[in-house]
């Protein structure tokens, strides 16, 4: 099961590959199936390829590093050309669930400044409405009791994100919390009221950011459009 889900991952990053053209600066997102996307990069960069990406957590940086793909920053580029990014939800309409890897600031300011995002996935991301899986808030520290009492206020049972036995931090100095909603009707809604907290950073929910979605299962890649 978890080997299939591996080569669907695989599948869905070689297909968006074929969106790469050269010259292009690339957004690079996190995750496991953002894995092979940097190994197909790096194979075709070794091959002559000419591409610079932004990563948007420090394990992609590494993992970019490794697979020898050029990186810059945003000291450098105003507009990405194409981000390509993982996802843990995807709605019929293209919202999204993201940040179980702990770095959905930086994917989304990595999203938000691309002219185009294609998110690719195994098909099980794919959801009729987002909420099953819990949605990360990425809170800042100082406070962070009180700021639980105001998201659970809005019907969530939320969990303080840990990592071998300690408070994870992410990359931007800050706790997660993990947000069990039962179903999460109204993904914009929610995003807006989240937002308005004091205490909040930043919440998963992608909206509107999505042109394309890749979804790999096993009769292959399909290319969905918005
Ligand atoms: C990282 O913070 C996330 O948003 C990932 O993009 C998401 O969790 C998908 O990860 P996988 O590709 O590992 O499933």
């Amino acid at each position: 099961m978890v080997e299939n889900q591996d080569l669907y991952k695989k599948a869905a990053a070689e297909k968006a590959v074929e969106y790469v053209e050269d010259g292009m600066v690339l957004g690079l997102g996190s995750g496991t199936t953002v894995y092979w996307l940097l190994k197909r990069l790096g194979a075709l960069v070794d091959q002559g390829l000419n591409i610079k990406g932004i990563p948007s957590s420090l394990r992609t940086e590494g993992w970019a590093k490794e697979f020898g793909i050029p990186l810059t920053d945003f000291s450098e580029v105003e507009q990405l050309d194409l981000a390509i990014d993982g996802a843990d939800e995807i709605d019929p309409d293209f919202q999204l669930t993201k940040g179980g890897g702990g770095s959905l600031v930086r994917e989304k300011l990595v999203n938000a400044h691309a002219k185009q995002v294609i998110i690719i996935a195994d098909q099980s991301k794919m959801v009729a409405c987002l909420g099953s899986f819990a949605l990360p808030v990425e809170i800042v520290q100082f406070a962070w009791q009180r700021t639980v009492d105001k998201i659970e206020a809005f019907g969530a049972k939320s969990v303080l994100r840990v990592r071998d036995g300690e408070v994870f931090v992410s990359n931007n100095g800050n706790y997660i919390l993990d947000c069990a909603f039962e179903s999460i009707e109204d993904p914009k809604v929610l995003h807006n009221e989240l937002k308005l907290l004091l205490g909040v950073v930043e919440t998963g929910l992608f909206i509107d950011m999505t042109d394309r979605v890749i979804l790999a299962g096993p009769g292959g890649a399909q290319v969905i459009n918005k």
